[in-house]
């Protein structure tokens, strides 16, 4: 699809429900909003109107916006190939926007590349390749304080006590760890910079719904220390449970958006997205 400039042209985003924080009801975005709306704008993360697509590819991204309130769960679910991954890697700087901006905190961050991201405090897990299998627990850790001059130890300590198991192998080759405990040491070294912004790539893929819960838990209880998580999920309902605000992506653009509890009580998403 040819894509418009949405702060000049009928596109853009039309969420009401982003649109006002506190907003009420589950709504449909039908992208013919014509201004960014206030709410959008001072959230503590948005990625707004973003448009753009893999070198000189088609765009995967047609002008969807997403946005995370300070120390709030915000959640994408969506099909497979909906561009979830990819929204995530434009917010993070990984894919350059042909439309759209990224702001934190009130600045615009949308030219700035990733490492300069993570000085402005945001911290990424990516879907795959998410740790160094041949490297040690805590070497891994100490990989994530790449860009930290200070002394790293007390923040290894604070990961320790919210992963008490990564203590215990701390000496291990995280690759010989189990699938969950895997994610824990790829969330345990995102937070070793100490973020404002904490974005998930599919955290819980591939391990039991007992060990989801539990990293849910832990990333319920990362979010109440202040930290705004973004987070893509494949188990939508379980993560759906705990946002404070929930997206359905579809092809690239806003096909619902709501508290996590007005799209699960949304008879359209149950049935399309929830399986029923
Ligand atoms: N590096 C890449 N180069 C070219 N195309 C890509 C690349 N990564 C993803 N795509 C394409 O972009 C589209 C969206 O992919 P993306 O990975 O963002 O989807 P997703 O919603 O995260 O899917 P999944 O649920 O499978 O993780 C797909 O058509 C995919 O083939
Ligand atoms: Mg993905």
């Amino acid at each position: 699809m040819t894509f418009r400039d949405p702060l000049q042209d009928d596109r853009g985003n039309n969420d009401v429900t982003v649109a006002r924080p506190g907003g009420t009801g589950l709504h449909v975005a039908d992208n013919r909003g014509t201004v960014p709306s206030a709410g959008v704008a001072q959230a503590f993360l948005v990625g707004e109107g973003m448009a753009g697509g893999y070198g000189k590819g088609a765009n995967i991204l047609n002008g969807c916006t997403i946005a995370a309130e300070k120390g709030q769960i915000a959640v994408i679910v969506g099909p497979n190939g909906a561009g979830k991954s990819t929204a995530m890697k434009a917010i993070f700087g990984m894919l350059d926007l042909r439309q759209g901006s990224i702001r934190l905190n009130g600045e615009d961050i949308t030219r700035l590349t990733p490492q300069a991201r993570v000085a402005k405090g945001m911290a990424f897990v990516p879907q795959v390749r998410n740790i160094f299998p041949s490297m040690s627990v805590e070497e891994n850790l100490e990989m994530g304080a790449f860009l930290r001059r200070d002394d790293i130890s007390s923040t290894i300590e604070q990961i320790y006590t919210l992963f008490p198991i990564l203590k215990t192998k701390r000496r291990q080759p995280a690759g010989e760890l189990s699938g969950g405990q895997r994610q824990q040491v790829a969330v345990g070294r995102a937070l070793m910079t100490r973020p404002s912004v904490l974005m998930l790539d599919e955290p819980t893929a591939g391990v039991s719904p007992i060990v989801m819960d539990e990293l849910f838990d832990r990333i319920i209880e990362i979010a109440r220390q202040g930290i705004t998580i973004l987070m893509v999920e494949q188990n939508a309902r379980q993560a759906l449970e705990i946002a404070d605000r929930g997206y359905v992506l579809v092809q690239g653009a806003n096909a619902f958006t709501g508290t996590g509890k007005e799209l699960l009580a949304d008879p359209q998403v149950r049935k399309s997205f929830l399986g029923g």
